[in-house]
């Protein structure tokens, strides 16, 4: 299982002790193992101090999970859904520890590509004509999502403003990463391109790390390279 894996990997470059790092389930395909999931951490966890909402995934053919298309399902609906769910376990960790606890959801500098025309609110409900198979353009999926994912921090961030202690939004964008996103084998070109510009995984995440870190000043932003981006 990946989550073993990872978890042996990470005790084996770190002095830490075997039970700091629990894997459990989530599938965000599927709403019901993501309410579970997010009622299990509210309550076993004695408190929670960071959401790092990393799960994400990038097609071009259309498909559904739950109601929508299954990249939207996946790195929007989905990844708000747990962090709507948590919201109140980081409140709480707030206001008893006083900390300022984190939601970081993973961006992409793809989503200023974002091809717009799919989520102009003056063309009809953008959720159905997102899900319409017959009108979807899945070239621009993925960017579209990540670019949802940016409005919804915006948005979320500024409903989180007035309560203190603060909980913390942002979304940071690893960069072009060495990683199974694609979800396919790579061509020749793809492999030198990947070669010739891509960041290891590792690497990568030290601008997650980043976000997880950061401080009020990444409240609703857009953090690249571990700068707020404008
Ligand atoms: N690679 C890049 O160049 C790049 C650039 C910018 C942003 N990002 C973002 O970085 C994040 C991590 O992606 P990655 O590049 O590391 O790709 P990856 O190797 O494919 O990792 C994606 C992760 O998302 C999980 N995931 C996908 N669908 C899921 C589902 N339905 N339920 C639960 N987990 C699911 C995968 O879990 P399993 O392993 O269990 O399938 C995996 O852990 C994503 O949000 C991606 O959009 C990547």
């Amino acid at each position: 299982m990946a989550g073993e894996k990872a978890k042996r990997e990470i005790l084996s470059s770190t002095d830490r002790k075997d039970d700091c790092i629990e894997i459990w389930d989530l599938d965000m395909d599927s709403y019901d193992s993501v309410k579970k999931f997010a009622a299990r951490a509210t309550t076993s966890l004695g408190r929670l101090d960071g959401l790092l909402a990393n799960a994400g995934m990038m097609a071009t053919e259309f498909r559904k999970s739950e109601d929508n298309e299954k990249t939207i399902t996946v790195n929007v609906v989905s990844t708000f859904l747990l962090c709507l769910l948590l919201l109140p376990k980081l409140h709480k960790s707030a206001e008893k520890f006083q900390i300022n606890p984190r939601i970081v959801i993973v961006n992409s500098g793809l989503h200023y590509m974002a091809p717009t025309k799919e989520l102009d609110p003056n063309n009809g409900e953008i959720f159905a004509r997102l899900n319409n198979p017959e009108t979807a353009d899945m070239s621009g999926r993925y960017p579209v999502s990540k670019l949802l994912v940016l409005y919804g921090v915006r948005e979320l961030a500024q409903k989180l403003t007035r309560r203190k202690p603060l909980v913390i939004v942002n979304t940071p964008n690893p960069s072009f990463c060495v990683s199974g996103l694609v979800g396919h084998e790579l061509s020749f070109g793809e492999r030198v391109f990947e070669k010739l510009l891509a960041r290891s995984t590792e690497m990568g995440a030290r601008a997650l790390v980043h976000g997880l870190c950061s401080g009020p000043e990444s409240h609703g932003e857009y953090l690249t390279n571990c700068h707020v981006q404008k």
